[in-house]
């Protein structure tokens, strides 16, 4: 029985990835990119009929209503996955004793407020199916625990509080059967990542979506990586 899948920021990177090697598995694949159009990645990868491509910026609210009522027509029966990959890096220059109130709140939107508000309002289609499972693909560079002073303080902050957010999903969301967990994807080569970084976005998804169709209830409000592997807070 195929599973269906909503993704954002699926318009290269790891979410165009995410699409690739779900779609090879025979899921139903609906991949958000802001302008999905512009996405020569996604193109190749839509047949609109296992795999759709529809418009969903997670900072515009109108724009991520627009896409909830279209995925309504797409999967009346509901979604199974709601995978919240879409996200910005922010300044790497700046530290704590610098960065701008302006790169604190450009990060914090897409990062936090994108992933809360794309997750809300996809809330009554994830109900209607049993599955009930959103991932936050957030990072170990949230993590306070191993916290050093590398890499921007923006990117470093909004992931903390990223994984917050999913902690605070899967808490409220028990009760309701959900599984909620949030995933650090490894240090991959995308245009995020750059071409030095350790794996590639194949590794990266597979290890994933590995560690995604394997959860269960009880991985709910966990903080793993690619490989399955527990992280500190
Ligand atoms: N690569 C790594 O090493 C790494 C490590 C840890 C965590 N992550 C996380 O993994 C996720 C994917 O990153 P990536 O490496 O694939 O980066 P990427 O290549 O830079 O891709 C980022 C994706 O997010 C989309 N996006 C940004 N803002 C958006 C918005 N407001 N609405 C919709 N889509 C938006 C981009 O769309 P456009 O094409 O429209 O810009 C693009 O599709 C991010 O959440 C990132 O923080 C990555």
């Amino acid at each position: 029985m195929p599973s269906t899948y909503v993704i954002t920021g699926a318009s290269r990177g790891l979410g165009a990835e995410f699409v690739r090697q779900l779609s090879k598995k025979g899921d139903i694949v609906i991949a958000c990119a802001r302008n999905t159009a512009a996405s020569e990645d996604l193109a190749a990868l839509v047949d609109n009929k296992t795999v759709y491509a529809v418009d969903l910026d997670t900072v515009n609210p109108e724009s991520i209503k627009a896409a909830v009522a279209r995925i309504e027509q797409l999967a009346p029966q509901g979604i199974d996955t709601l995978i919240n990959n879409a996200g910005i890096a922010g300044s790497r220059d700046a530290d704590a004793t610098n960065t701008t109130a302006e790169e604190y709140k450009k990060v914090f939107d897409t990062n936090v407020i994108g992933t809360s508000d794309v997750t809300q309002a996809f809330l009554p289609l994830l109900r209607k199916a049993s599955t009930r499972r959103i991932v936050n693909i957030t990072s170990v560079l949230g993590s306070i625990t191993l916290a050093n002073a590398m890499f921007g303080p923006s990117y470093r902050i909004a992931k903390a509080a990223e994984n917050m957010l999913g902690k605070l999903f899967a808490e409220t969301l028990a009760g309701e059967g959900f599984t909620v967990l949030n995933v650090h994807p490894g240090y991959v080569q995308t245009r995020m990542g750059g071409k030095d970084a350790h794996i590639t976005p194949e590794v990266s998804i597979r290890g994933m979506l590995s560690v995604i169709e394997g959860s269960t209830k009880e991985s709910n409000g966990t903080f793993v990586d690619y490989e399955g592997k527990s992280l500190p807070w």
